[in-house]
């Protein structure tokens, strides 16, 4: 039915008209008292074996929703109450901005993929503060920093600990996002002696603001050469960080059979073309840091076969954004009724047993 509606219609109008208004309807059922509850009943109904005891809370599902979607903070109830086990936030940046001019976002539907240069469009870490404060318990909402785009790299950093300050009080985990191919530079804040400074910095504003202490990952871009994945590990273990999500988008555009011109669009390729690389991330994450580190696992993610490999190749959790693009609402839901029957169908009784 959503395949139908998709070809006859979501495809006919801009992918960023589309996301402004799934946000604007998802904004409505939370704004309803009751609603996203009553849809929770629904359609987020758990099987307790895919529960995930992960960063001192308890997922219902390994499955979450990627950052990007909810930039500030508006929808993530509706969308727990949808079927995701957790909703990253973001990414929100010290400071409101714009974003690219449009168009930014674009579909390339024979590869079952996206280019995006949104460039954190977002109100800014106040704005978000301002929504997530009294939030209540239904989901769980990690809150993804970056940086401001006028900000000088120089002063990265007291861009996101400006972020940290406001939002670690209430975040139930804190990502530091340097791995955007949009905003100009940021990437460079993966070589460990930009990120060492930065994620110590980061670690200290949150320490500051709550007595809770907050867990802190860093999410990492698929481009990143092998060698420099392993330092990732090796400085995310020796700062006593919480754990790593892998990937963010890529800006390799090999193999694909959409036309010249999107593939050519510039920006950051998301969906299945990701999958390999971003298994292959995270089997050498999880070969280096053992089970030191919490691995989230993102990048290419369409079903709960995809689910069941990450977990199998040693993801504690996963999560995935392109394919709701392509799957619609109840995307989520299938996956995670799926991975159930995929789990009752193994050896496993339970996911926590599944991974290696
Ligand atoms: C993203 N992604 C992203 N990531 C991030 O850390 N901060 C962000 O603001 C965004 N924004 C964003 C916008 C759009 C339109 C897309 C498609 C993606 C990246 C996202 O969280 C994820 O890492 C990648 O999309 C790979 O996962 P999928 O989409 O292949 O499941």
């Amino acid at each position: 039915m959503y395949r139908l509606v998709f070809s006859l219609l979501i495809a006919r109008v801009s992918a960023e008209t589309v996301h402004h208004l799934t946000l604007r309807a998802l904004r409505a059922v939370q704004a309803v008292p009751g609603a996203a509850a009553l849809l929770r009943r629904v359609l987020a109904r758990r099987d307790p074996a895919l529960a995930v005891r992960a960063l001192g809370l308890e997922f219902p599902s390994p499955l979450g929703l990627a950052a990007g979607f909810d930039k500030d903070a508006v929808a993530y109830d509706a969308l727990g109450a949808f079927g995701f086990g957790h909703v990253e936030i973001g990414t929100v940046t010290g400071r409101p901005q714009p974003g690219n001019p449009k168009p930014r976002l674009f579909r390339l539907v024979p590869d079952r993929a996206v280019v995006n240069r949104m460039g954190f469009n977002n109100q800014g870490s106040e704005a978000a503060a301002e929504r997530l404060r009294g939030r209540g318990p239904g989901t769980i909402v990690g809150v993804n920093i970056g940086k401001t785009k006028v900000v000088p790299e120089a002063e990265a950093a007291a861009d996101y600990v400006a972020s940290a300050e406001r939002l670690a009080p209430y975040a139930d985990y804190l990502v530091v996002n340097v791995s955007s191919p949009n905003t100009p530079g940021l990437r460079n804040l993966q070589a460990v002696e930009h990120l060492r400074p930065l994620l110590a910095a980061v670690r200290e504003a949150a320490d500051r603001v709550t007595a809770r202490r907050v867990p802190l990952l860093v999410k990492i871009a698929p481009d990143l050469a092998d060698a420099d994945v392993d330092a990732v590990a090796d400085l995310a273990v020796e700062l006593g960080l919480d754990g790593v999500i892998a990937t963010n988008t890529t800006i390799a555009r090999d193999g694909l059979a959409s036309a010249a011109a999107l593939v050519k669009e510039t920006g950051g390729l998301s969906g299945a073309p990701l999958k390999e690389r971003s298994l292959e991330v995270l089997r050498r994450l999880r070969a280096r840091a053992g089970d030191r580190l919490v691995l989230i696992s993102v990048g290419g993610v369409e079903n709960a076969d995809d689910v069941w490999e990450r977990i199998r190749a040693g993801a504690t959790l996963v999560q995935g954004y392109t394919a709701m693009i392509y799957g619609g609402p109840l995307w989520a839901h299938r996956v995670q009724r799926d991975l159930s029957r995929r789990l009752r169908g193994s050896a496993f009784a339970t996911l926590d047993e599944a991974r290696r």
